[in-house]
């Protein structure tokens, strides 16, 4: 079922809900990490892993530090995947955080990176994310109480790993882009 071998998780370390993600259910897992369980499991089957280990290491590869590491595991009988990250505490990217010089420069850094994803030719990460529809924040990225920036969401706005029901991922895929680029212009502005 799955490509590459992965860790078990263990199902008795899940703990309070967090979050009705968006394409994922977010609990705490133990003391000090997250679980975030799909819930495309079987809609997306086989290409779910695929998927998340193709996000994963894409957002690794260019964001470096501005990703919170991220691993992807599975149920010890079902072998339904999962993914698994530090607990954080933080707010949603805002202007206010770009305002300040440290900030404004941060910031910078990261929009390099997000272009340097584009220059490759990978469609964009989406970082306004659910919280990011009514606020004109990026959702996606974490500023946590050190002022370090953690992207904690990875997904590549593609069509990879849909199949028929494309037309409304591809509607989706275009409203976040125009949403998420008019942030950024916001951001700047
Ligand atoms: N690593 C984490 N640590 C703490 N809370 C988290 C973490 N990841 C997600 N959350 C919580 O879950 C919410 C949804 O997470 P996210 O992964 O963005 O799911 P989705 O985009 O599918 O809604 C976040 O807004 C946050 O409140
Ligand atoms: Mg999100």
């Amino acid at each position: 079922m799955h490509t590459i071998w992965v860790d078990s998780y263990d199902p008795t370390l899940i703990g309070q809900r967090l979050a009705w993600g968006r394409s994922h259910s977010v609990y705490r897992y133990g003391e000090h990490e997250v679980i975030k369980i799909p819930f495309l499991e079987y809609v997306m089957w086989p290409k779910l892993q695929e998927r998340l280990e193709r996000d994963i290491s894409a957002s690794q590869k260019y964001f470096g530090e501005f990703f919170l590491s991220t691993r992807i595991v599975e149920h010890p009988k079902t072998r339904a995947i999962a993914t698994i990250q530090p607990f954080i505490v933080g707010h949603y990217l805002s202007k206010e955080d770009v305002r300040h010089p440290a900030g404004k420069q941060t910031f910078e850094k990261f929009m390099a990176c997000y272009d340097a994803m584009y220059a490759d030719g990978v469609a964009p990460l989406d970082l306004v994310g659910q919280g990011g529809v009514l606020e004109r924040k990026l959702s996606n990225v974490m500023v946590l109480s050190d002022g370090s920036w953690k992207i904690y969401d990875a997904a590549i706005l593609d069509l990879f790993g849909f199949e028929w029901w494309n037309w409304l991922a591809r509607g989706v895929i275009w409203a976040v882009l125009r949403r998420q680029e008019g942030t950024i212009q916001y951001f700047r502005s």
